[in-house]
């Protein structure tokens, strides 16, 4: 070969090179704009929600079983639960499909309220067991895939922790602004309510130092100074030693609560009426420099690590949520609303429920909170939890022929709904109120301040303990977990400090793993499903349908072009469901015999859920 022909040949392969990568990049150019426009499209299409689920993250697509450490497994006799007897159990837990554990408080705790008043924020309660069994129970759950959320409880503290040993000791005490004081030389305090109290107080009178001390709960819980900035660094300090031991986040307790106005204004009822809904939670929370204490935790702690948040969102309202979750706001992951676990009490009375309760106003909550969250954010769901009474006696129907259907009908809604499904131990058995008729069988701090309360008024105590059989009284939901028929439910060889319900003979895990319809059988279905659509089933779109309707909760689910339909029975009369020109395609899940058409509409059974995809 010349030189020239060389030349011509590399001219030749020259230009063809050029012509070639002009072809190329104009084809990506076109398959880009192609792309573009479509993706733009199923923006439109998908509304908001493909944004949420661009921002895909373990935690959305979780599924968290909160465990009553107290409750679940105890391993040396001594009636209560313990960090032991759990870590036994975590095969258990595991077989679940649920992603997360939220474990209630199990910090050193004179229990007061059950650890939610904590005398050492570094150490294990004795009853519990050891900071050794601690570190077997993580690993445990590390080695299973398990994540660890632990409770975080920093509005108080103990009234035996050692700041406040220190600060009540003397007006000078270094550890005095720690928390709230009024010195009753200003006469008394602008009133305050104090849950857990009889008097209703949230001040304490303390002659040590001719002072009141503030406490939103029991007189054993003061709350802690958070404008005090040594306070707010012990407390990351305290934060970040956890996370570096490696639990994987904090559930957070009552969090809108730490910030107050601290002038302690007095308030009218009008003032409180207008401004706060009426509502002393409200008024109590979110004070000047909650988001400033957040920001400086997310900072200090929560950015250090890939970890989850999550605020009792008490005091919260659907239009101040967001400013906890605003992801570009750097505070907190998620939180979770007391909209819906609030409706259906009557007024006046303690948590009494009125059994007529309206599932058009039920299907309103859960509608417009997934609203809050369809552009950013992130929202939860969740209808148990140690503050309240077991679900399938609150919202769906506990006697014996129907506790099953409703209880996987309330699965079913719970694990296909958008939002992190939080799930109470003991649920997916479909465990009931435990209907205590004495108030001496009850332990719990808030039902024995409630009954003193009208006691002293003269009220009527038989009234008091019917209502909190099907109402609101937390150990309902506190019960022993009920493992097998055997005495105590194999919960423990002791006595147990909670007594057992005596359901355990047909309701437990031994009993229910045996037979393929039970409720736990079906919740193990359901999480499966969740993950195995979790395209759909966590971050599509949600529809409600036909809201009037007063028997059933329908709605759609929907994403890259798959949508389903879901149908849930909330009565015993079943209820009906007008199919319009939707037109049903395969089953995902039933809790009874397939759907039945009949003239464009669908009659469901008492307590019949479904979830069906749609072709149209
Ligand atoms: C939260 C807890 C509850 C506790 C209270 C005080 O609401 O969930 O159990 O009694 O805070 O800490
Ligand atoms: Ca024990």
């Amino acid at each position: 070969m010349s030189f020239i022909n060389k030349n011509i040949n590399e001219s030749y392969n020259f230009k063809f090179l050029i012509y070639f990568m002009f072809k190329q990049i104009f084809t990506v150019a076109i398959l880009i704009t192609v792309l573009m426009i479509s993706c733009n499209n199923s923006t439109n299409q998908t509304d908001q929600n493909t944004i949420n689920s661009k921002q895909e993250k373990w935690w959305k697509e979780a599924v968290v079983y909160q465990i009553y450490p107290r409750s679940f497994m105890d391993s040396n006799g001594d009636g209560v639960g313990d960090l032991k007897g759990l870590t036994g159990k975590l095969d258990y837990v595991k077989s679940l499909g649920i992603d997360i554990i939220w474990l209630n408080p199990i910090y050193s705790s004179p229990n007061a309220d059950n650890g939610y008043d904590i005398s050492n924020y570094d150490d294990i309660m004795k009853e519990f067991g050891t900071m050794d069994d601690f570190n077997v129970m993580l690993a445990e759950m590390h080695k299973r895939g398990l994540k660890l959320v632990m409770d975080l409880v920093v509005n108080h503290c103990s009234d035996e922790h050692e700041w406040f040993k220190q600060a009540r000791s003397s007006r000078t005490n270094p550890y005095r602004n720690y928390f709230h004081w009024w010195p009753a030389e200003k006469g008394k305090p602008p009133f305050r309510p104090g849950s857990f109290e009889v008097d209703g107080s949230g001040w304490r009178f303390d002659s040590l130092t001719n002072s009141y001390y503030l406490h939103y709960f029991s007189y054993k819980q003061p709350d802690l100074n958070w404008e005090n900035p040594k306070v707010r660094s012990e407390i990351f300090a305290m934060m970040n030693r956890w996370f570096k031991k490696g639990v994987d986040g904090f559930r957070m307790d009552v969090i809108p609560f730490i910030a107050k106005d601290t002038t302690f204004p007095v308030i009218t009822q009008k003032e409180l009426d207008k401004k706060y809904e009426g509502r002393w939670d409200v008024y109590m929370a979110s004070g000047p420099g909650l988001h400033q204490y957040l920001r400086e935790m997310n900072e200090q702690v929560l950015s250090k690590y890939d970890v989850m948040t999550l605020a009792e969102g008490a005091g919260t309202t659907k239009s101040t949520a967001m400013l906890l979750v605003d992801p570009e706001r750097k505070e907190l992951d998620m939180s979770y609303h007391f909209d819906g676990v609030s409706l259906g009490y009557v007024p006046g009375y303690f948590k009494k429920m009125n059994p007529n309760w309206n599932l058009v106003d039920f299907k309103k909550i859960y509608s417009d909170w997934d609203s809050v969250f369809a552009e950013k954010g992130w929202g939860t769901i969740y209808l148990g939890n140690h503050d309240q009474p077991r679900m399938v006696s609150r919202w769906g129907n506990d006697a014996p022929e129907y506790r099953e259907a409703s209880s996987k009908m309330l699965t079913t809604f719970l694990l296909s709904m958008r939002g992190t499904p939080f799930y109470y131990y003991g649920d997916e058995l479909g465990m009931t109120n435990i209907k205590f008729d004495k108030i001496e069988d009850y332990r719990d701090i808030e039902t024995l301040a409630e009954y003193a309360k009208i006691k002293n008024a003269g009220g009527d105590l038989k009234q008091f303990i019917e209502d909190q059989k099907t109402g609101g009284a937390r150990d309902n939901g506190r019960t022993p977990m009920q493992w097998n028929a055997e005495a105590n439910a194999g919960f423990t060889t002791g006595i147990p400090w909670l007594k057992v319900n005596e359901n355990k003979s047909e309701i437990n895990v031994e009993a229910e793993e045996k037979n393929d319809n039970s409720p736990l059988k079906y919740f193990k279905k359901m999480t499966g499903l969740r993950k195995d659509h979790k395209d759909v089933l966590v971050y599509g779109k949600y529809t409600l349908l036909d809201k009037d309707n007063p028997d059933v909760y329908a709605y759609t689910r929907e994403a890259n072009g798959k949508k389903v339909l879901v149908l849930l029975s909330f009565r015993k009369n079943g209820g009906s469901f007008q199919l319009d020109k939707m037109q049903l395609g395969e089953e995902w899940i039933n809790n009874m015999q397939p759907l039945q058409v009949k003239e464009n509409i669908i009659s469901l059974k008492p307590y019949q859920a479904c979830i069906v995809e749609l072709k149209n």
